[in-house]
């Protein structure tokens, strides 16, 4: 394929990218040479912990990005009873008339297209007919445009990870606690089939005290990552940049529920640890031209990042990424305590027994433990949705909340703790990997225990 000018990657700067990593991320160095997080700042507006939506027969959605997520999860959407595509936004025209055409398909009358400039998305934003934004663009735009979307009124429902640096996690909060509007991180595996049913099981106590859990995002990406087309024309640029995790959440969100991390737990501190980097230099020698302008880039970021988190009440998690070796798709999916132990990738299962020390799967607990929501919309979200159904049941859960004007699953300080790890284990590694503080981005309210995902 011809190659096309990298116009997203031209545009965002290491500044940018970067975003202040550590001196502006809130972080500083101790007396005993380790990063410290910044005192809790005193919230200027009262927490979200707990916010209900406002009630409302009908929900309107603005999209911003139709790119590859974008494009599939408004198929989803567009599953879902009582949801309105009032507009779209592209940066190219293309995508944005393939999201309008994909709404009237699906019988809505055609959304208003904005394309052709980097800020048309603040014209969507500006309508008084929306209720939320999904931003589904690259990373270096979900914090600007989550920020806009809540300061016009709307809540913005944001693609992963909701941010790249300390400094932009806390501006989602602050902003969210300021307009009083939620701003959710789609973390859609927090609603795979295995993963609620093992919410569940964790709910009934069949684990005992919790241990630890292990996350992960292994998946080879190579291929995606060199293409001169979506993801490729930016995702790549970040292994420029940075030296860390650079994706956390997928693994992190189903585990932190597991434990009730900010719901009477919280994560406390992280050391981090990362291979040389050597899968993108093997994987361009072998497949790029040796005339391309990819051969100007040089790479940083370790291929094997591994991550160790502590929380509050001194339980541990480890978080691996890899994107970019040979590999078999795989989030780990762990979780431990006294009585037994689940793994994922395949889903199996061992509690305490003295006869057979062997895992065995998870059959025989399907019809007592799979989560109500998917006894009511598997068989819908399995034909509709992406990701084996996480994806619609993620947004049917989301427009049913907004509906009955309930309290989301998924609240702003879920989307900055589990985003954090990306700028944390750049902090650690950083030095030496030491021990790097998670700022509380909860002000204290996560000694809270309150419901979630019941
Ligand atoms: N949750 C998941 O399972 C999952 C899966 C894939 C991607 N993602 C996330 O979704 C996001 C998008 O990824 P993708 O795979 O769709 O990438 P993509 O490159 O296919 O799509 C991004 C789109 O954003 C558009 N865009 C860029 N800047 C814009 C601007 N200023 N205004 C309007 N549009 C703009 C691009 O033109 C493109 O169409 C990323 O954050 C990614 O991490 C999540």
């Amino acid at each position: 394929m011809k190659s096309k000018p990298n116009s997203d990657q031209a545009r965002v700067s290491r500044r940018e990218l970067l975003g202040g990593t550590l001196a502006g991320a809130g972080i500083a160095w101790s007396a005993a040479g380790q990063l410290s997080a910044a005192a809790p700042q005193a919230g200027e507006h009262s927490s979200v912990v707990g916010m209900r939506f406002e009630a409302r027969d009908t929900v309107r959605m603005g999209l911003i990005g139709c790119g590859g997520r974008g494009s599939g999860v408004l198929r989803d959407f567009l599953g879902v009873e009582n949801l309105t595509v009032t507009a779209v936004c592209d940066l190219d025209r293309e995508k944005a008339l393939k999201a309008q055409a994909s709404a009237e398909r699906a019988g809505q009358k055609p959304p208003a297209v904005y394309s052709g400039g980097d800020h048309e998305f603040e014209k969507l934003l500006r309508r008084d007919d929306l209720d939320f934004a999904y931003i589904a663009t690259p990373w270096h735009w979900h914090v600007p445009m989550a920020v806009a979307a809540m300061e016009s009124g709307k809540h913005a429902f944001v693609e992963v990870p909701a941010a790249t640096t300390l400094e932009d996690c806390w501006k989602l909060v602050n902003t969210s606690e300021k307009t009083r509007r939620h701003c959710i991180m789609l973390e859609n595996c927090c609603y795979g089939y295995t993963e609620l049913m093992v919410l569940n099981m964790v709910k009934d106590g069949l684990f005992g005290d919790l241990l630890y859990g292990e996350g992960a995002y292994l998946h080879d990406l190579r291929r995606t990552l060199f293409e001169d087309r979506s993801e490729g024309l930016w995702r790549r640029f970040p292994h420029t940049l940075r030296n860390g995790n650079l994706y956390p959440t997928h693994g992190l969100g189903p585990v932190a529920n597991y434990m009730g991390i900010n719901r009477g737990d919280r994560f406390d501190y992280l050391v981090s640890m990362s291979t040389p980097s050597k899968g993108l230099d093997a994987w361009r020698e072998a497949h790029v031209p040796k005339d391309s302008p990819k051969w100007k880039e040089k790479y940083i970021c370790g291929d094997l990042n591994k991550s160790l988190i502590k929380t509050a009440n001194g339980l541990m998690v480890t978080l691996q990424h890899d994107v970019v070796n040979p590999i078999p798709y795989d989030r780990i999916n762990l979780i431990a305590g006294v009585k037994g132990i689940f793994r994922d990738y395949p889903p199996r299962i061992y509690f305490d027994d003295p006869k057979e020390e062997k895992y065995t799967t998870i059959d025989a607990y399907k019809d007592k433990y799979e989560h109500p929501l998917w006894k009511r919309q598997g068989e819908l979200a399995r034909k509709l949705g992406g990701h084996g159904g996480m994806d619609f049941l993620m947004v049917y859960r989301l427009v049913d909340c907004m509906r009955k004007g309930l309290v989301p699953d998924m609240d702003v300080y879920d989307a900055a703790a589990w985003s954090a790890p990306g700028p944390l284990s750049e902090a650690s590694l950083a030095q030496g990997s030491a021990p790097v503080k998670f700022p509380d981005f909860t002000r204290g309210r996560w000694r809270e225990k309150r419901g979630w995902l019941d």
